[in-house]
This record gives structure tokens, sequence and C-alpha cells, in this order.
């Protein structure tokens, strides 16, 4: 059996089921914590699933922030202020505590400490990586794109930084059971991955016969 909504009855949908539904249907989406410093120095660390990449020569990616206009984004406020941000992957053991950074904390108030997370710096960047995670990225702030249609703005970055397990690095892809990267579903949702199946490039001569 299938259920079939039209766009008609996804707009009548009562709100929180709508959102928990749409932000569900594209499938898994990376877990990532968004590290970030504002102008006085106070930490900052965030939960985003949106992140994307963009393009590998130069190495840019993208995440989407939700509209900055009524709700304080610090976040946002932090990465237009200071340039410089950090994005690091999720694992099982402090899912937990990377969930709940959600929260609308205070300005004044660090995520990290709050959350049981902690605050990590190498030499000469000036934004915070999460220490517990394993496979993490140093961003420099490039450009945000307005997306008028819903008030969202995509955040593209340049990775200055790219710190992964070494056995990762090594082999010839990146293997997400190992670096035991979590995924997210909608806004609650937590999966594990398993190594599935890898295929070669896909060459048109190379396709083999699915007859
Ligand atoms: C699983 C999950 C994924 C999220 N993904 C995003 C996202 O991609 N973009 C966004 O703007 N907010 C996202 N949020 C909401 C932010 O985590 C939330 O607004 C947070 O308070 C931002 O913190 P900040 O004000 O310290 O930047 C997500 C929340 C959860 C629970």
């Amino acid at each position: 059996m299938t259920t079939h909504y039209t766009s008609r009855a996804i707009a009548d949908m009562d709100k929180v089921q709508r959102l928990k539904l749409i932000n569900a249907v594209t499938g898994i989406k990376p877990a990532n914590l968004i590290g970030s410093l504002s102008a006085d120095a106070i930490s900052n660390v965030a939960i985003f699933s949106s992140v994307v990449h963009l393009g590998s020569n130069p190495p840019l990616l993208g995440f989407i922030m939700r509209p900055t206009a009524d709700v304080p984004r610090h976040t946002y406020n932090n990465i237009m202020e200071n340039g410089y941000y950090t994005i690091n992957h999720i694992h099982p053991a402090f899912a937990k505590n990377a969930h709940y950074t959600s929260a609308k904390f205070d300005r004044e108030v660090s995520e990290f400490e709050r959350c049981g997370l902690t605050e990590e710096y190498i030499e000469g960047f000036s934004a915070p990586f999460v220490k517990e995670s394993g496979f993490k990225m140093g961003m420099r702030f490039c450009e945000a794109i307005d997306i008028p249609l819903n008030g969202t703005v995509l955040i593209i970055g340049e990775i200055q930084h790219l710190l992964l397990p070494t056995k990762v690095a090594q082999a010839d892809d990146v293997n997400l059971e190992i670096t035991e990267s979590v995924g997210i579903s909608g806004l609650n949702t937590y999966y594990e991955f398993t190594k599935m199946a890898r295929y070669p490039y896909a060459r048109v001569d190379e396709v083999p016969s699915f007859e």
C-alpha cells in the first residue's frame, strides 16, 4: 500500500507533521557539528544536517542556514564576524550530546560546555574543532547566497584543514563505517552506517548487462 500526498495535502498538514515528514524525504543526511567563535571569543557549536559537497577543486562545502531575520542564529553571526568555522562528523559516542546543541541557548552560553563536548584549537586557525570527533574540517568562509524563496541562506566555505583517521586517509575511499560517522533522518533520528557495496567509475562501455 502507498500513501500519496498531493501538494495540497502537504500544505494542509499540521505544521509539526509537515516539518517532520519533509525534513526526512531526502533520505539520510550527514550529521555534522559546526564550531564557531564570536568576535568576543565565545565559542559555539551546533548540529547541522544540510552540509553538501559543492566541488573538490577548490574544495568547497555548503550548508543551509535557516532564516536569520527573526531568530538569532549564533553560528551565522559568528561566521560573518570571524570568517572561519569548523565542520565535525558526529559519532555514536556523542550523538546525544550533539543533538542537544540544537537547543536555543543564549549567546553567552557555550554549547561545548553545556552539552559536554570539548573545544580544541589548532595553531593559526581561529575556530574551535570538536575534540571528540575523529573527522573534521577547518573552513574559510567564502560566500553567503540568499535564497529569497524561503529566507534561507547557502553558506559556502573552502576547506583549509582536513583531519581524519590515517587508516581512512590511506585507503582509496572514505569508509564511513570505519570513521563511525552517523547519519540523520528528519530532525530526531540517527543512523549508523554499514558499507554495502563499492562500484567502479561508470563508463558506458563497461556497464554490465542487466537483462
Ligand atoms: C538533526 C538536526 C539538524 C539540523 N540541521 C540544521 C541545518 O541544516 N540548518 C540550520 O540552520 N539549522 C539546523 N538545525 C537547527 C540548529 O541546530 C539550531 O537552530 C541551533 O540552535 C543553531 O544554533 P546556533 O544559534 O548556536 O547557531 C538542525 C537541528 C537538528 C536537531
